[in-house]
């Protein structure tokens, strides 16, 4: 397909780029490899329409077909989260969640969310984002004994500044979520409920953990970590504050969707409503948990003793490595993770003490447990021998002849007749 192109000068970096995704294991937690449906559905003419508004109500004309892949996408959202209400059109995840706090916030308005560098994300209230710059963010924490959420601790917070939104659901955090628990708190502070399932989605979708949609006010996910669909995210929320977020994303924030993204998410959530996706969500955990069981073997430390989802934490104080060497020396060694804080970090953001791996992309590749161990082991030696490149380079070909026997599904499919 990428044969198309002949800009040569761009052309070369994405069939180099194509080439890093199969020689390169891809441990990010947010990452994924989407099916050769949805990577095909982003390059089609759809690309060319306008279509501000809603399915029936567009401010374009032409736009008949349009709504009826919005109303596809809708539907089948619906149906895969149990959600009353679906705004299938957010652009990416921290539009989404400015969105809904544009649909029930007044600028200075309290809420109530995990700190950043505890397992949060920017847009739930960083000083740095624009959301932190709006509202008046306070923030609760994990336990520092557990490096889990404590529900009495968030209770007491959330009682003596009585928020006006709650959002539990985030970036960092391996724990299952206990939704009913933060939904007692907002009933009792009335306060309104805002599950953000970005990280998760796919695994909730899968049957894998809990779903937060009928009980909470609103949710919102990307489209494109666990549940494998393009860029992009999704609000869903009761029927009764429909109409508040479907003005926020349109005209509140933003202009024309986009129908080639809209179309692929259609076909990500009709991949995810397929019982092999369950599968999938299934083998991501197990995947994940006996990532966590061997590199705690080998001597490492994961904050909160494990994981119930996709993703883990590793504290590397214990190493005396940062997250950005191990960051390097991995990449080096042809395994992508992310450095990350940890609960309490002492150091900051750009080099701080851990890092987040997770297992939904490996996972799609088709990895199990065997694979798992072979991860653990590279993982090990690379910092190990950090200092070492040709010792590095010999793992990054170990991890390539791997990568090549199981490679991302897209390649096979659409890219195999390449060039390259
Ligand atoms: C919990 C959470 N919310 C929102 C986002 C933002 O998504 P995007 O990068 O699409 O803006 C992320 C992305 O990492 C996330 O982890």
């Amino acid at each position: 397909m990428i044969n198309i192109i002949k800009d040569q000068e761009v052309l070369r970096f994405i069939a180099e780029e194509s080439k890093r995704q199969i020689d390169e294991l891809e441990l990010i937690a947010s990452e994924n490899y989407v099916s050769p449906a949805v990577l095909a559905a982003l390059a089609t003419p759809l690309v060319n329409k306008y279509s501000e508004g809603y399915p029936g109500h567009r401010y374009y004309g032409g736009n008949h077909l349009i709504d009826e892949i919005e109303n596809l996408a809708i539907e089948r959202a619906k149906q895969l989260f149990q959600a009353e209400h679906v705004n299938i059109q957010p652009l990416s995840g921290s539009p989404a969640n400015l969105a809904v706090y544009l649909a029930l916030l007044q600028p200075g308005d309290t809420v109530l969310s995990l700190r950043l560098d505890h397992g949060g994300h920017l847009s739930h209230g960083h000083p740095v984002n624009i959301s932190g710059r709006l509202f008046n963010f306070v923030h609760y924490e994990v336990d520092p004994q557990t490096g889990c959420l404590n529900m009495d601790q968030i209770r007491k917070i959330a009682k003596e500044v009585r928020p006006k939104l709650i959002i539990a659901g985030f970036s960092a955090y391996s724990r299952e979520i206990d939704w009913a628990g933060f939904q007692d708190i907002a009933s009792e502070v009335g306060a309104f409920t805002l599950a953000d399932i970005s990280h998760t989605a796919g695994l909730i979708a899968g049957g894998q953990l809990i779903n937060p949609t009928p009980l909470f006010d609103v949710v919102t996910t990307t489209t494109h970590k666990t549940l494998r669909g393009p860029r992009g995210a999704i609000i869903m929320c009761q029927e009764k504050l429909a109409k508040k977020i479907d003005q926020a994303v349109f005209p509140g924030l933003q202009g024309g969707p986009h129908d080639n993204v809209t179309a692929a998410k259609a076909i990500a959530l009709g991949e995810a409503l397929e019982p092999s996706f369950k599968k999938y969500a299934h083998q991501v955990i197990v995947n994940a948990q006996f990532l966590a069981k061997k590199l705690q073997e080998k001597g490492y430390t994961i904050v909160s003793g494990g994981t119930d989802n996709h993703l883990m934490v590793i504290d590397l104080r214990p190493q005396q490595i940062t997250g950005r060497e191990a960051e390097i020396a991995l990449e080096k060694a042809g395994l992508s993770v992310s450095r990350s804080t940890i609960p309490g970090d002492s150091r900051p953001p750009f080099n701080p003490s851990g890092l987040r791996l997770g297992t939904a992309a490996v996972t799609t590749r088709g990895f199990k447990e065997q694979e798992m161990e072979q991860i653990a082991n590279w993982f090990d030696q690379a910092l190990n021998k950090r200092d070492s490149k040709p010792a590095l380079a010999e793992i990054k070909q170990q991890v390539s002849t791997l990568g090549r026997r199981l490679p991302p599904p897209q390649y096979n499919q659409i890219y195999a007749t390449t060039a390259y």
